[in-house]
C-alpha cells in the first residue's frame, strides 16, 4: 500500500494483484486510515449530478471509484482541488471539514465509500457558509 500526497489530502493506493482476475484489497486502519464503520456505494448517477456538497465534523471517509472515472472537489475553505478517480486501486481520503463536490461521472461509474462513523444528519455541515463560519470556531 502507497500513499501520495495531493495539495489538500492523500491519494492511497491499495493493494491490487492482477491475474485472471482484478482483486484490490481495502483494509481499515491500512488502506483506509481508521477503523470502518460504514460503506456505501453510489451508482446510476445521472450525468449532471452533483453529489456531496457538503462537509462534515467528526466522519472521515475514503472514496475508490471502482468502476468508470468521477471527480471528487475538495475545498478546505481556503483552496481548492480537483481530484480525477478512475483506478480500481486508487482512492481519495476525505479529512473531516472538507467541503467536497462530486461530479462529472461516467455512466458506468461506482463510487465506493467507505466512513468512521455511523450515518447521522447532525454530522453534516450542508450549508457552504455554514462551513466557513464553522471553520473560524475550530
Ligand atoms: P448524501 O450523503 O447527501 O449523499 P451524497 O454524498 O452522495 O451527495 O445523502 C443523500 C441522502 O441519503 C440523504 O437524504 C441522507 C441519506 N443517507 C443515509 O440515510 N445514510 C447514509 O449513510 C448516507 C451516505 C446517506
Amino acid at each position: 500500500m502507497k500513499t501520495r500526497p495531493t495539495k489538500l489530502s492523500h491519494i492511497v493506493e491499495t493493494q491490487y494483484i492482477s491475474d485472471e482476475a482484478g482483486l484490490c484489497i481495502v483494509e481499515a486502519e491500512r488502506a483506509v486510515p481508521f477503523d470502518i464503520k460504514r460503506v456505501y456505494y453510489i451508482f446510476d448517477v445521472d450525468n449532471a449530478a452533483i453529489r456531496g456538497k457538503h462537509a462534515h465534523k467528526k466522519t472521515k471517509q475514503s472514496l475508490f471509484c471502482i468502476r468508470g472515472s468521477v471527480k471528487v472537489t475538495l475545498d478546505n475553505g481556503n483552496e481548492k482541488e480537483i481530484i480525477h478517480l478512475d483506478k480500481p486501486n486508487e482512492g481519495i481520503y476525505l479529512d473531516t471539514l472538507m467541503w467536497h463536490e462530486m461530479h462529472d461521472f461516467s455512466a458506468d461509474a461506482v463510487l465506493l465509500v467507505f466512513a468512521s462513523e455511523h450515518y447521522e444528519e447532525e454530522d453534516y455541515i450542508r450549508s457552504y457558509d455554514e462551513f466557513k463560519n464553522y471553520l473560524k470556531t475550530v
